[in-house]
């Protein structure tokens, strides 16, 4: 059965015609039986799509050849699962459609009709593609897409809406971009270069500090995981300051350009994905990008610590105990649990700012997957903080992440690192665990909300909605919710 809930999607191919704007105005909600589609097909699209095998599920993709009825020789029926689909429903629809029209350089999209920001979002995200290492020449890429405009809404609305959700889409592709770039040409030197263009380019303030600079300023967490390996360490520092700029935000993200585990190394098995390692470093460098590309009144400094976690003969040792940025000691039981190391130098630094938040975020712990799995980021920080706090960060955009608890009391006994037969503690709560050793490094009256993306920073398998293979961008989209909610609501 075809219900309500099939949008018809028109694409068009680069040697088509010209469509016309009443191709555009056909009815969405009834997409497949009224309207200028609906009427090209006289009426027989929703069984035409019923004899396809179309059942209306979330992110189905039917196409249906025109046969010369509409000016686009394609159309894409997409579905949308329950009629009550929402937002992130009809970003996904619009992902997967821009993935079935990876044929067509041109397309017309009448999601936008439903939902223009989720439908400009989804479209882009979903036609990302990353070929700079493909030695032959791949398909046409979309490369152009009208949308319908929707019929609620004043044209000024629906263009900020355009702008801000295309600036989303492209900071989630530099996000990706730079998590599939390879760890031999993604390194923590060549990562910061990059940094420093992007930053240029969008009129964003940066600072690179090198070893050297990191051994004057006594970074001992970044310089031990980053020593065993002949790419130095950096630490990038990009800053924002909008107009009338309100509130500050510190922004720190995890840049392990690779992570073999050090001496305490990792199986073979999936290794070459912790080539993901700096999902989160990636992440924040385009967040501030975005705060610049959309004029948040906001201060948005990224605190950016890059390393290569290798062995070596230099190499941090199980055993070591590394004097940290503002003179705290640590003692390192295991050099794959390096992260969070290259994140307290980081946080130290950027809390000498005052900032009023703190956001990390760092594909930290694989206890991030076991406890939440592939697609839901953990979110954790103080449980009590003066003002919003941090839960308002739990869920700003679909769902994406879920509120975890910090309690000292669980976790904690196993932190300290000597206790007489018991050094290694157990391995449950792993990702509490890590967010507690955190916390060490935050002032407590700080608004600080910590997510591991270990799990949703990258897709190892295949595409789904507007997620690609590879890297994914979160949570880009994740920070750009809470950057427009504190520019908003302070
Ligand atoms: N980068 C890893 C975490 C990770 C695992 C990210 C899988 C993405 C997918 C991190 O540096 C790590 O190795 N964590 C250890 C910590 C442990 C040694 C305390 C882990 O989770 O096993
Ligand atoms: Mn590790
Ligand atoms: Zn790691």
């Amino acid at each position: 059965m075809v219900g309500d809930t099939l949008l018809p999607h028109l694409g068009q191919s680069a040697a088509a015609g010209l469509y016309t704007d009443s191709t555009f105005a056909f009815s969405i909600r009834g997409g497949a039986r009224r309207g200028p589609v609906a009427a090209a097909f006289d009426g027989g699209l929703p069984e035409l799509l019923g004899v396809l095998g179309a059942t209306g599920k979330a992110e189905e993709v039917v196409k249906v050849p025109t046969g010369g009825k509409l000016a686009a020789p394609l159309l894409i029926a997409v579905g949308l699962g329950k009629p009550d689909y929402g937002t992130e429903q009809v970003r996904r629809a619009a992902g997967a459609s821009a993935r079935a029209l990876s044929k067509s350089k041109k397309a017309a999209s009448a999601l936008s009709a439903l939902d223009l920001g989720a439908a400009v979002e989804g479209t882009l995200l979903g036609s990302y593609t990353f070929t700079k290492y493909k030695s032959e020449a791949g398909e046409a890429t979309l490369a152009r897409v009208e949308f319908v405009s929707p019929a609620e809404g004043v044209a000024k609305d629906h263009k900020a809406a355009l702008k801000a959700h295309t600036a989303i889409a492209e900071c989630v592709a530099i996000t990706r971009d730079l998590v599939n770039t390879p760890p031999n040409d993604l390194y923590p030197g060549s990562f910061a270069e990059r940094a420093v263009e992007l930053a240029q380019a969008n009129g964003v303030e940066v600072e690179v500090l090198d070893e050297k600079a990191l051994r004057k300023g006594g970074y001992g967490g970044i310089l031990g995981v980053g020593v065993g390996s002949s790419r130095q360490p950096r630490l990038v520092r990009l800053s924002y300051k909008g107009p009338k700029a309100r509130k500050k935000v510190a922004l720190v993200g995890k840049g392990i350009t690779f992570d073999t585990g050090g001496i305490s190394i990792k199986p073979a098995a999936g290794m070459d994905e912790m080539t993901s390692d700096m999902g989160g470093a990636a992440a924040v460098v385009a967040s501030v990008l975005l705060a610049a590309k959309l004029k948040y009144p906001l201060e948005v400094v990224a605190t950016v610590p890059m390393a290569e976690n290798m062995p070596s003969g230099d190499a941090y040792r199980p055993g070591d105990v590394l004097t940290m940025y503002g003179g705290k000691t640590v003692e390192v039981l295991n050099t794959d649990a390096e992260g969070r190391l290259i994140l307290a130098d980081a946080i130290v630094r950027a809390c000498e700012d005052n900032p009023d938040y703190l956001i990390d975020t760092a594909t930290l712990t694989g206890a991030q997957l076991v406890a939440l799995g592939k697609r839901t980021a953990g979110i954790m920080g103080h449980r009590r903080v003066p003002g919003p706090g941090w839960r308002r960060w739990a869920t700003p955009s679909g769902r994406s992440s879920w509120a975890m608890p910090c309690p000292r009391s669980s976790v904690r006994p196993r932190l300290p690192a000597r206790r007489p037969g018991q050094r290694h503690g157990h391995r449950f709560g792993g990702m509490l665990a890590a967010a507690l050793f955190l916390r060490e490094f935050v002032p407590a009256e700080l608004p600080w909300a910590h997510l591991d993306v270990a799990g949703p920073a990258y897709n190892s398998g295949g595409p789904f909605g507007y997620v690609t293979k590879g890297g994914t961008g979160v949570p880009v989209r994740t920070i750009a919710a809470v950057l427009a909610d504190i520019a908003a609501n302070g």
